[in-house]
């Protein structure tokens, strides 16, 4: 676990720096005061040896000669030394270095002579004649020493046993926390990876889905193509084989040519239709021309025409906003659902509506025919070519119809306004 490698690493480096802390809380003080205590015993020795040979000098100008013969009683008047309880050993010693005094004589001093000297010279006049020696005692201050050695080794290692077990409290519960985390971030890029493998999933299915709807338009495309071979064939075909036949008898009597000429005349007349019809079954003209109301409605009042049945448009909101592709699929829908209707409906009336609100646009085309069961329409390709162009367009159709009721298509798409076509 991270956490615990964290946990390690930090004690691992924790703990020598702890126990320098605590060494140096150890070691500092006691090494301070010893420093201190000696310079401080080594003034002392100094001042103690200065106030003694000061004494010794007035006895010495009093007593030129004799005054070494009475350095006890000058010690013993002299009440300097008696309140200092860290001197060690008093010593007097005359020029030629013989000692003239011994502290020991008078049990001056406590006797242990381990501490710092002084020395104070004895002048009378400008002459030297003796040398005052004071070694301080040090055993009050060994003792001192020890305390304080004492209690800074127990500051030393609760110094160093906080130092180290605090912060490695600490370091245990971040890395808790961290461990937490990281088990957090974990489980979140697994759920990031099974996000991306559904959206990959996702994005593959409609990706395919796509593919097969841009193939089945291509299909649509083609069995519109075959529709108006069709209808050529049917309608154009048969009227020019007509007037071949016609030109042929022509040909054959040229006597009789001028019984035959009005047939062919009508012939002619009559692909010139189909070929009219057919050309605006393909796009009307008015479509081009950006008039999608006025081509909608010329497209119902043709059929209206043609078939005899009595139709009507009903428009409402802004349709020149409408897009030009959108424009061309509503045509399309409106020219296969009456073409629906003029060959299966048998209806007496028929009725087109074109809504555009604001974010959509309706269309519906209803008939009071016979209607059909809108399952069995495995046969034709006319409205699945419809269901299909619409939803590529974005929208969505219905077909409400039932035997003896009638039928009504309705679409309904996204508006797309012109401009907005990549
Ligand atoms: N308005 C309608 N009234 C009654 N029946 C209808 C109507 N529209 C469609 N149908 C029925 O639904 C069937 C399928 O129609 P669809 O337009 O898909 O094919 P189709 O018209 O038969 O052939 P095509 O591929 O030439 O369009 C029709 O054969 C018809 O029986
Ligand atoms: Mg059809």
């Amino acid at each position: 676990m991270p956490s615990q490698l964290l946990e390690r690493n930090f004690a691992s480096r924790m703990l020598p720096l702890a126990i320098a802390a605590g060494l140096i809380a150890f070691s500092a003080p006691p090494l301070f005061y010893r420093f201190a205590s000696i310079s401080e015993l080594k003034t002392h020795a100094e001042i103690y040896a200065a106030q003694l040979a000061s004494s010794v000098e007035e006895a010495a100008e009093q007593e030129p000669f004799f005054w070494r013969y009475n350095t006890s009683k000058i010690m013993w008047s002299t009440s300097a030394h008696r309140l200092q309880e860290d001197i060690g050993t008093v010593t007097i010693v005359d020029c030629a270095g013989k000692t003239v005094f011994d502290g020991k004589e008078l049990e001056l001093g406590t006797g242990n002579a381990s501490g710092p000297t002084g020395w104070a010279a004895v002048k009378v006049g400008n002459r030297n004649i003796a040398w005052v020696r004071v070694i301080m005692d040090t055993a009050m201050h060994r003792k001192r020493y020890l305390l304080i050695m004492l209690f800074s080794g127990c500051l030393g290692a609760v110094l160093g046993l906080l130092l180290f077990w605090f912060p490695r409290r600490v370091v245990r519960r971040q890395a808790g926390l961290l461990t937490n985390t990281i088990i957090r971030l974990e489980k979140a890029e697994k759920d990031l990876t099974e996000a991306n493998l559904k959206l990959s999933r996702r994005v593959r299915q409609a990706v395919g889905a796509v593919r097969s709807i841009s193939e089945r338009l291509i299909g649509v495309q083609e069995e519109e193509r075959r529709r108006i071979a069709r209808d050529l064939h049917d309608g154009v075909g048969q009227a020019v084989t007509a007037l071949q036949i016609t030109l042929k008898l022509m040909r054959a009597r040229p006597s009789e040519a001028k019984n035959h000429l009005a047939e062919a005349e009508r012939s002619a007349e009559e692909i010139l239709k189909e070929i009219r019809a057919a050309v605006f079954a393909l796009r009307p003209a008015m479509l081009d021309a950006g008039d999608l109301e006025e081509g909608l409605r010329d497209f119902v009042e043709r059929f209206e025409l043609k078939t005899g049945i009595p139709a009507s448009l009903r428009a409402t909101g802004d349709l020149s906003a409408v897009s030009e592709s959108l424009g061309s699929l509503l045509f399309r829908i409106l020219q296969e659902s009456l073409t629906n209707i003029s060959r299966h409906a048998q209806a007496k009336e028929v009725g087109v509506t074109v809504v555009v609100e604001t974010d959509c646009l309706r269309l519906e085309v209803s008939d009071d025919g016979r209607g059909f069961d809108p399952e069995d329409v495995s046969h034709g390709s006319g409205l699945r070519g419809i269901k299909e162009r619409v939803s590529f367009a974005g929208g969505e159709m219905a077909l409400k119809t039932s035997a003896g009721r009638g039928t009504q298509v309705m679409c309904r798409f996204p508006v797309l306004r012109r401009g907005d076509e990549r």
